[in-house]
């Protein structure tokens, strides 16, 4: 039976005949079929994996190729970190630490994304005891017992690998030791977590449970994210959360993971400079960070250290 469909439309020549073919009629491609056993499905538009993230989340998986570009910028990072790891002594400032990461990521052809990143006036981010994250490289000098976090991210070929690690600097404190080994701790837990079918929420869980199992608490206002193709990509990915929650994970998704642990309240504050983010109560906050392909079977660190 032929269905009209033109209501309105009053004009006889632009009228549109449109067939609707039943399912179990034979196939207008003159197979002898059923239409559901033949032409239907081709007929409706069948997205791939990455359309779908694209298209319902504005998240960009990426090709081998891809991967293989963020892997080596994720070498140079981790190359940069050893040497920022050999300096640190009791007496250096953070600006010696920007030097070096500066000039080192020069000297490899790559650009430092933090410089100029909406206004961020260094190369490098260090972070020193309250400060949560995005300390300003400056004239403050690192003494015996501070802690202090250096976050990298060169743009290589066009690439960005994004990571971060906290450093004693001297001898360690008591406090230092503890907020130090329950932010590594953190992470180590929520990578375990990532691989195909496990939910972004997952991740969240296995941080907040942990770190507030150990009586610590999590910062909320920053958050890991998409990294790859740019500094900051879809989908933001939070260190609280409930499990089974979230967007699924996919072969192919490229993020950072990146709690902020702190040993006080989770509250923060951020400087007049408009970057520095500090815990209220200036107790110590510690933080660790790794960009994480997941892949069929599980996930691969790009920026692989030992946790
Ligand atoms: N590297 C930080 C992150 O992990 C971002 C720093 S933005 C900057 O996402 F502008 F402060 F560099
Ligand atoms: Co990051
Ligand atoms: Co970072």
């Amino acid at each position: 039976m032929d269905r009209y469909l033109g209501k309105g439309d009053h004009n006889m020549k632009n009228r549109i005949k449109k067939v609707k073919i039943g399912r179990n009629s034979p196939c207008p491609c003159g197979s002898g079929k059923k239409y559901k056993n033949c032409c239907l499905n081709a007929s409706k538009k069948v997205l791939t994996l990455k359309q779908e993230y694209k298209r319902k989340y504005d998240i960009r998986l990426k090709e081998p190729e891809e991967i293989e570009g963020i892997r080596k910028c994720g070498v140079l990072l981790l190359d940069i970190m050893d040497k920022v790891s050999s300096m640190i002594k009791p007496g250096i400032t953070t600006n010696d630490i920007n030097t070096i990461v500066h000039e080192e990521t020069i000297k490899a052809k790559a650009v430092p994304a933090p410089l100029n990143y909406h206004g961020f006036p260094k190369s490098v981010c260090t972070s020193v005891n309250e400060v949560i994250c995005h300390g300003i490289p400056g004239n403050r000098v690192l003494n015996d017992g501070d802690i202090v976090n250096v976050d990298i991210t060169p743009i290589l070929n066009g690439f960005y690998a994004d990571a971060n690690k906290t450093f004693f600097v001297g001898n360690p404190t008591k406090d230092g030791k503890k907020i130090v080994g329950v932010a590594r701790e953190s992470l180590k837990r929520a990578i375990e977590v990532v691989r195909p079918g496990a939910r972004l929420g997952d991740i969240g869980w296995a941080i907040q449970h942990y770190a507030e199992g150990q009586g610590c608490s999590v910062v909320r206002e920053f958050v890991g994210h998409g990294v790859g193709l740019d500094f900051h990509e879809q989908p933001q990915v939070l260190h609280f959360g409930k499990r089974g929650k979230g967007i699924e994970l996919v072969p192919g998704m490229v993020f950072t993971i990146e709690p902020m642990i702190n040993l006080g309240t989770r509250k923060l504050h951020i400087l007049d400079d408009k970057w520095t983010a500090v815990t209220n109560d200036n107790a110590l906050s510690a933080q660790f960070e790794q960009t994480l392909a997941v892949t069929e079977t599980g996930c691969e660190s790009l920026t692989p250290f030992e946790l």
